[in-house]
């Protein structure tokens, strides 16, 4: 099952799940809408064919939604009629943090078995290196900025870009980083506006004649993009300043290798950690070790920024 924001990757789990069951000689059923179809009982039988030409395909063939119903005890026994009228042993589920809340929730009142897969663009759960979806995110986000930079140095302009991540600031940083951002804002930093200002003075004062700012959705130093937009040109005359949102460009589109590797891998490591007695866990890879940690672990708060990033990111900016 693929529950909330769909990452590019999902596919690739979900084929790596199915195979592996074949593998193993296990019977494999796909939820669709995550857990809407679960509620629902939208399950088909799936086999190692059905899953043929989908390694290469963004979003999730089985579909997502975030489903208010399982947020009730009335949907969540609905759901578990439906596992088990359908002898559904174990569920393996690909989402972020509101699908392992939800699957927290489920199994503490059914005792059901249930193993995670981090699928999220944000890269925002805990003790997983990497979340499937966030590398092909982050490549798309770049090759975005390259383009938008062509325009900011023909027209000698300030560009505000925001990107995704509702609490965290990956996204931001790491393509910010990438794609040569003369600034970036992140929800676990707040930098001020009249720091920002000084900053793009400073840099026009250095020679520069276009920048690049590059803000994560999360970020509330202007209430939001357009009202920090609004700052910026009451208070910084030297640029004319334009705002792009990149917005739902960023879930889609074909996984990197990176991301289909990470998905196999996490995929398969799922199968095999029912088939070890594992349950209430997610499977994440830290120092390129597939790995278990416990779903309540996934959820602490992973709001820590590597600081070693913003001093990279504030050296390449001079
Ligand atoms: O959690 C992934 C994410 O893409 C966030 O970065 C973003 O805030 C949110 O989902 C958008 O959700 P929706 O597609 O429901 O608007």
């Amino acid at each position: 099952m693929t529950s909330g924001g769909d990452a590019p990757g999902m596919n690739a789990a979900i084929r790596a799940v199915v195979r592996s069951c074949a593998y193993h000689e296990l019977e494999c059923v796909g939820v669709y809408r995550g857990y809407a179809g679960l509620i629902d009982g939208d399950f088909k039988s799936l086999n190692a064919r059905s899953v043929k030409n989908i390694i290469n395909r963004g979003g999730t063939f089985l579909k997502s939604a975030r489903s208010k119903e399982f947020r009730t005890p009335e949907g969540r026994l609905k759901a578990f009629k439906h596992l088990k009228d359908n002898d559904v042993d174990a569920l393996i589920t690909i989402g972020g943090d509101g699908t392992f809340n939800g699957a927290i929730v489920f199994n503490e009142e059914f005792d059901f078995p249930i193993v995670g897969l981090p699928g999220t663009i944000d890269n925002d759960i805990n003790g997983t290196d990497f979340t499937i979806g966030y590398d092909t995110a982050l490549n798309t986000v770049v090759e975005a900025i390259d383009k938008i930079r062509d325009t900011a140095n023909s027209h000698n302009r300030l560009f505000l870009i925001e990107v995704m991540g509702r609490d965290a600031g990956d996204i931001a940083l790491n393509a910010g980083i990438g794609a040569g951002a003369e600034e970036i804002l992140i929800p676990e930093q707040d930098m001020g506006r009249d720091r920002l200002v000084a900053s793009l003075k400073r840099s026009k004062a250095a020679g520069k004649s276009s920048s690049i700012v590059v803000v994560s959705e999360g970020d509330q130093i202007g209430k939001n993009i357009f009202g920090l937009a609004s700052y910026i040109r009451e208070n910084l005359l030297d640029y004319e300043c334009k705002v792009t949102v990149l917005g739902h460009i960023q879930r889609g589109g074909a996984p990197s290798c990176y991301d289909r590797v990470l998905a196999s891998r996490l995929g398969v490591g799922a199968v095999d950690a029912l088939l070890n007695g594992e349950r209430d866990v997610m499977i994440g890879i830290v120092h390129n070790k597939v790995v278990s940690v416990d779903f309540k672990t996934s959820l602490e708060g992973k709001n820590k920024i590597d600081k070693d990033l913003i001093r990279v990111a504030d050296i390449t900016s001079v």
